[in-house]
């Protein structure tokens, strides 16, 4: 293990708004602590609450939040190490309306209430193209079933990915399942940043860790956006 996972395991401890409760836990179907109650419990006000699934590094929760004081944004990830940039981001910043949650998406409905949440961002997830059955890749039907137990009807769903393979099969689960796509792009930055409003281009232009890493390799971002 390097030192330097070691320093920000600790340190996510330190956090106010970081939770890093026991997996097996969530295993067992122990519901958390604040389920029901993030707005009360974990931000003290009745604002809107913003998931950013499989998060990394949080780009999408800190930039959302230094924008949107008013609406809640918690950044979910399996890896500690990797949020911990987000979390002390927000730190740093007194950022108020950010928490990050470490569990395992497969589990994500022991944390949160059904219509406790308003919207969802999930980027750069993982393709999984060995996973026909889609129980790993987190934008398949059985994961859209689970997001759909916490979603207000009405709400969005935004997806930026480099794969035009877990774009497609994405696609393909959010329309079976009911979901109406609004917004439908293959090339954000290519087209889609010049025919949307000036609030969406911008937040089409937070790019993540694993984006930058995708578009320095010269690859198209896709962009989805759903209403449940
Ligand atoms: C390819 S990275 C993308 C990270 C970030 N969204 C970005 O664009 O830079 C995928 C992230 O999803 C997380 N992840 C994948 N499957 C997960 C799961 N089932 N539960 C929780 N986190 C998961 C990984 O730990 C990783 O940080």
């Amino acid at each position: 293990m390097g030192k330097g996972k070691l320093v920000k395991w600790l340190e996510n401890r330190t956090f106010e708004r970081v939770f890093e409760p026991p997996l097996q836990a969530a295993v067992e179907g122990v519901e958390f602590v604040h389920k029901g109650k993030w707005r009360e419990d974990v931000f003290g006000n009745d604002h809107p609450i913003v998931l950013e699934l499989g998060c990394g590094k949080g780009e999408y929760t800190v930039g959302q939040a230094r924008k949107y004081p008013d609406k809640n944004f918690v950044g979910v990830d399996i890896k500690g190490h990797r949020f911990w940039r987000g979390a002390k981001t927000a730190n740093q910043e007194e950022l108020k309306n950010v928490a990050f949650l470490r569990t395992r998406i497969e589990f994500i409905d022991r944390f949160f209430a059904p219509g406790e949440v308003d919207e969802v961002w999930i980027t750069f997830s993982d393709p999984q193209p060995k996973d026909e059955k889609g129980t790993k890749r987190i934008t398949s039907s059985i994961f859209i079933e689970r997001y759909k137990k916490f979603l207000k009807p009405g709400s969005l769903v935004h997806i930026k990915s480099d794969s035009p393979l877990l774009y497609e099969l994405s696609k393909e689960s959010y329309l079976e399942a009911g979901y109406d796509i609004l917004v439908d792009s293959q090339d954000v930055y290519g087209e889609l940043v010049h025919r949307v409003d000036p609030e969406l281009r911008e937040l089409l232009e937070i790019r993540t860790f694993y984006e930058q890493m995708w578009l320095e390799e010269g690859r198209k971002i896709h962009y989805m956006q759903l209403r449940v």
